[in-house]
């Protein structure tokens, strides 16, 4: 089945569910035991089995537009540098000068032809050669083709760069990404536009991705802002091994009925939207002709705390003031509704799963999502078996 295809029956599910009052579900409600989101051993397993070893979507392709281009990022105790060299191909590399283990580029996005250590000042081409030993004649003999950055296993697809940060780590993108990859590519990321970024403090990594893959909370939590778009409690659920795309259908949806379910793939925006989750950590929730956020969540120093970028994206640049302050206006709300909403909530959660009041969250068939989600966590750390 083509892509179309697959949103099409989503759309048709959801005008179903709307109209039957159901929602797509999981046979049965599932404990996940508190002890899962707060233990730091267990969070220690996550940070290695699954942050350090399974690839990740570090970065969209339009954030490194050209040769010189780079980003750099921090996530699971690992300093990296993505760059675009003279040849356009992008690579990963531990963001470590090989002299004295400084942190070499700075934070953030930017474009350098070279990268000179604050240090000592060795400095190191794009492809991850150490071009330059300070004072090399005093400094005494060394191999420079031994000492460039380590590079790490990295693959451009579909507008996304994905990187493992183990650079022996087994690097199977396709096999990784289960089948989800042609949906990713429908969206054309490739030639998006990136507005800005908003950096976001949340609370644990899963309380934080647990609410981008339901839409139970709507109603309660979103009353005055997405609630007034989109309705609360009615999903639709695709599984592409951890990855996920979730359906929600807006109040409009109605308005589809009569549409021929081939053609509904065309109303995604107008009538429903979907959620593509990226495991572990990155959510899209974009529509191809409006735009959106994508959303990198990346656990902190501690099980407790996370970070989250909250990237605003839309398929084309503005090319008038109005579409640009329209733009800003749209990152504003979805900043807002994430601080002030969604992450609030987070940390509320956050003192309740640390107070010891309960052994077990208890997620509900209608939070599929959910279940899947850590399901899929459970595999890569404990096993099939668990
Ligand atoms: S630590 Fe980088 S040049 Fe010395």
């Amino acid at each position: 089945m083509g892509v179309e295809q697959e949103f099409s029956r989503a759309a048709a599910r959801m005008l179903a569910h709307v109209e039957n009052g159901t929602t797509d579900w999981a046979p049965e409600v599932r404990r996940v035991a508190v002890d899962d989101y707060i233990n730091a051993d267990r969070w220690q397993r996550e940070m290695e089995e699954i942050f350090r070893r399974q690839p990740l979507m570090l970065a969209l392709s339009i954030e490194l537009p050209g040769p010189g281009a780079f980003k750099t990022l921090e996530v699971a105790g690992k300093p990296v540098l993505l760059t675009r060299a003279k040849d356009g191909v992008v690579r990963a590399f531990l963001n470590v000068c090989s002299h004295r283990q400084a942190v070499l580029a700075p934070a953030g996005c930017g474009h350098a032809s070279r990268f000179t250590c604050p240090y000592h000042g060795w400095t190191y081409s794009a492809d991850g050669k150490l071009m330059g030993v300070a004072d090399r004649q005093k400094f005494g003999e060394v191999d420079t083709s031994e000492l460039g950055l380590v590079q790490l296993p990295c693959a451009e697809q579909a507008g996304m760069i994905f990187a493992s940060l183990t650079p022996d780590a087994a690097f199977d993108l396709e096999a990784f990404l289960a089948g989800f990859l042609p949906d990713l590519a429908w969206l054309g990321l490739e030639g998006w536009y990136h507005h800005c970024v908003h950096e976001i403090e949340g609370a644990c990594w899963k309380v934080v991705t647990d609410g981008f893959v339901e839409g139970y909370h709507f109603a309660a939590a979103h009353p005055d802002t997405i609630h007034l778009s989109t309705m609360s409690n009615v999903m639709t659920y695709d599984f592409f091994g951890p990855h996920q795309r979730v359906g929600f259908p807006r109040h409009t949806i109605g308005e589809m009925r009569g549409t021929p379910e081939a053609e509904m793939y065309k109303q995604e925006g107008a009538y429903f939207g979907f959620v593509r989750f990226v495991f572990p950590n990155v959510a899209f929730s974009v529509a191809p002709t409006v735009g959106g956020t994508w959303t990198q969540i990346i656990p902190g120093a501690t099980p407790q705390k996370t970070t989250a970028y909250q990237h605003i994206i839309f398929p084309k640049a503005p090319t008038t003031d109005e579409e640009r302050a329209a733009y800003q206006s749209t990152a504003d709300f979805y900043r807002t509704v994430v601080t002030t909403e969604d992450f609030e909530l987070g940390f509320r959660i956050q003192k309740g799963l640390e107070s010891g009041a309960f052994k077990n969250m208890v997620f509900g068939r209608n939070e599929w999502g959910n279940q899947h989600h850590h399901a899929s966590i459970d595999r890569y750390i404990c096993g099939p078996g668990k």
